[in-house]
């Protein structure tokens, strides 16, 4: 099979590349990105040496670089990862959310109807379903649960679901679509909770939690995403959604507490800073459909994964130096200097 892997130079898409590389060792892996701010080739540096493994660097939002792949790398299968993903970045400039998520998804789908594919399928996410009131921990998100936005990321990939959809039933595409919970794990880039809270921590510089802390994720280490993602690719039903999601929620307190315990370091370090605009409270996936359809079951619990993402960014400090030395920190000074 030639797997086409989009946005495979970013962080939940090069796991994937990895963990395709190992698990299908008789499957080609096309990893094909634009390498935005987000996208790294460094990351696919381990990939790069594996005959089964080829990058192509192009945009999902070009039709004519998405024709040109679909002619020369003849894809059974796509498996969109490349978005625009960051909400802090989509409240400061949604038209490109608009570009990428949605026209760029789009594309593809086009693509798939006129040089047919075996299977499209999309990476979603949970913020689709908007969020869960704090004093609510019955409730969880379902496949059925409304579609309710609250940010133009959330916005964007929510019309890439319905996209997705409508294409699958017009055209008789072959679609899945997946919705994850907040993933965390190696190559997380360093503007999401998780990494900027190790790294700043590991810097001894101030630790910026939006408002009280008090919003809810629900985490799950990114290896457990790739496997239900593979699981869906052999074994889901056509045209479905499969939520994806371990029950670890934590408080964002919870787990800037967490790291900085791990690390040794004091408490001090956090400064409440204002709050996200039109901040979701909490997310909360509800995973039976996947567990019981397909037999998936993540493996990592979150004490485990937190301290293995830990000794990672440990380990692969040129990894992030590079990153948090370059453009990230015009970036940084514009979302959090007078925050
Ligand atoms: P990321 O920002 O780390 O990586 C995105 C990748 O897409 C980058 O390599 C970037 O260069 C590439 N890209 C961006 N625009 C492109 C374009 N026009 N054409 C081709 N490539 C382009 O994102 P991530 O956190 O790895 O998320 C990957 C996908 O998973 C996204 O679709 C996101 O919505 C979804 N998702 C993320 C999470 C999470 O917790 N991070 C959870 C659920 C779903
Ligand atoms: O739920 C899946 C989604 O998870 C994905 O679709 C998104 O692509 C991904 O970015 C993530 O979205 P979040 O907004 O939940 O992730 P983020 O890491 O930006 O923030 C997690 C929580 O931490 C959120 O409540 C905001 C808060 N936060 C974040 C940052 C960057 C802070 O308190 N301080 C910070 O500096």
């Amino acid at each position: 099979m030639n797997i086409v892997v989009t946005g495979g130079a970013g962080f939940i898409g090069s796991n994937f590349v990895y963990y395709m590389l190992e698990n299908h060792p008789d499957d080609k892996i096309i990893c094909y990105d634009k390498l935005t701010y987000a996208g790294n080739l460094e990351t696919l540096e381990k990939a790069q040496s594996n005959k089964n493994f080829k990058f192509i660097k192009g945009d999902i939002s070009n039709r004519e670089e998405v024709e040109k792949l679909f002619i020369e790398e003849k894809p059974d299968v796509i498996v969109n990862f490349a978005a625009e993903s960051h909400v802090d970045r989509s409240i400061e400039e949604p038209e490109l959310f608009l570009k990428t998520n949605i026209i760029g998804t789009s594309i593809l789908l086009d693509a798939c109807k006129k040089f047919g594919i075996k299977r499209f399928h999309q990476v979603s996410t949970d913020e689709v379903y908007g969020d869960l009131p704090l004093d609510r921990p019955d409730l969880f998100f379902t496949e059925k649960t409304n579609l309710h936005t609250s940010s133009p990321y959330s916005a964007s990939k929510a019309s890439a679901d319905l996209l997705t959809m409508a294409y699958g039933r017009t055209y008789n595409i072959p679609i899945t679509i997946s919705r994850c919970s907040n993933n965390y794990g190696p190559y997380h880039f360093p503007e999401k909770l998780i990494p900027l809270m190790i790294i700043n921590a590991l810097n001894d510089k101030k630790l910026p939690v939006y408002g009280e802390g008090l919003n809810v994720r629900d985490w799950l280490y990114v290896e457990d995403h790739c496997s239900a993602i593979d699981l869906i690719l052999q074994n889901g039903k056509v045209g479905e959604v499969y939520n994806i999601g371990g029950h670890n929620e934590r408080s964002n307190i919870e787990v800037v507490e967490t790291i900085l315990h791990i690390l040794g370091k004091p408490e001090t370090l956090i400064e409440h800073v204002t709050d996200r605009k039109g901040h979701d409270l909490r997310y909360a996936i509800d995973p039976t459909k996947i567990e019981e359809e397909l037999g998936w079951t993540p493996k990592t619990s979150f004490s485990d994964g937190i301290r293995k993402t830990i000794d990672w960014y440990l380990e692969n400090k040129s990894w992030w130096e590079k990153i948090i030395s370059g453009e990230y920190q015009n970036y940084y000074e514009r979302m959090y200097s007078n925050r």
